[in-house]
């Protein structure tokens, strides 16, 4: 099937998307943010992380989710700051954030204690229990230096109109630090969507009997953005697939059609310990070992390793 024109998917986002209120605002946020770094002399990237939610009535009680626990997002997001990178987390509301994300699993009532004991009537100070947080001081002291640094910019989308608009003026706003930009793509993005004119405004009422949907296919975002709002930067795609033996053929599909830099490809049940990093000329396998789950190594590592590189090299390139 061809690609639809480039005006025409603008056009499309502008009519069928509900435009955020703030998405200006954001925008200037996150050129300032890339302009300070830039001209610090760091590389800036923009990570997506996490699902997209479809509405599927305006006044929204029932939609349509993509699965990301948005971990890949918030882990590669320390990983690129370990290594100079300012990041942009346009992540979804509420999945995994970087730093955070080691205590998800923890009850926050569990982690906290009365200094001197529960006596009945010691009230007094609460402090955190190391043993349930062993290492609480260690992330909380990267946490603040991160912060005073200013290195991570944290924008929420939930929805999927949300997160194509904020991603367009991300781009937008990177595009004016060129080929110091990054892009990658971890979010998992519905292919799917209702217009806003199609619509019902209230609750779909099961008294009516079985529901039958018809939905439009979302524009692959990739195309305007590799071609028109940031042809400079360096561009990764991720590829998630549940059937191994077309992953491969697929993600190459994706280079030869958007023409950016590497996709990331992916299994759903391997994909915390095994990827394939592909571009047009080359294809690198990333795979844990047992020793390395032992030691908590984890993929993003590796992944963020593979891409800081190929980055490095891309930025001499576009200046020889
Ligand atoms: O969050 P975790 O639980 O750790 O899981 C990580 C992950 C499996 C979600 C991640 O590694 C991953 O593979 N993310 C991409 C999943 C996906 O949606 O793939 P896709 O085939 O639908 O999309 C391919 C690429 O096109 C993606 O980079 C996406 O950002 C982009 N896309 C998708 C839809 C759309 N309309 N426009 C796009 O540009």
């Amino acid at each position: 099937m061809a690609e639809p024109r480039i005006s025409s998917i603008d056009g499309k986002l502008a009519e069928e998307f509900a435009v955020p209120s703030h998405v200006e605002e954001v925008k200037e946020k996150m050129a300032a943010f890339a302009s300070f770094h830039a001209e610090a002399g760091r590389k800036v990237v923009l990570i997506t992380s996490g699902g997209t939610k479809v509405p599927l009535e305006s006044r929204t009680v029932r939609f349509l989710d993509n699965f990301s626990s948005g971990r890949r997002g918030a882990s590669s997001a320390e990983y690129f700051i370990d290594s100079g990178y300012a990041v942009i987390f346009l992540h979804r509301h509420r999945s995994l954030y970087p730093y955070t994300r080691m205590f998800l699993t923890i009850n926050m009532l569990d982690a906290l204690e009365f200094q001197g004991g529960g006596a009945p009537g010691n009230t007094g100070e609460v402090v955190v229990n190391q043993q349930v947080l062993p290492n609480i001081a260690k992330v909380l002291k990267r946490y603040e230096e991160v912060k005073k640094s200013r290195l991570l910019l944290p924008i929420e989308f939930s929805t999927l109109s949300e997160y194509l608009h904020l991603l367009k003026a991300a781009a937008q706003a990177l595009s004016k630090i060129g080929s110091k930009a990054m892009f990658y793509l971890a979010a998992a993005v519905s292919d799917f969507y209702i217009p806003a004119s199609e619509m019902p405004e209230h609750k779909i009422q099961s008294s009516n009997g079985p529901l039958q949907l018809s939905m439009k296919m979302v524009p692959k975002i990739l195309s305007p953005l590799v071609k028109e709002w940031a042809p400079q930067a360096f561009v990764i795609s991720f590829k998630l697939e549940t059937d191994a033996s077309i992953l491969l053929d697929k993600a190459r599909r994706a280079l030869d059609t958007y023409r950016h830099q590497a996709v990331v490809a992916n299994v759903l049940d391997s994909r915390r310990g095994y990827v394939v990093v592909v571009t047009l000329e080359t294809q690198a396998e990333l795979i844990l070992t047992e020793e390395d789950v032992k030691n908590e190594v984890e993929i993003e590592e590796r992944i963020v390793s593979n891409l800081t590189s190929a980055h490095d090299n891309f930025i001499t390139q576009q200046v020889a």
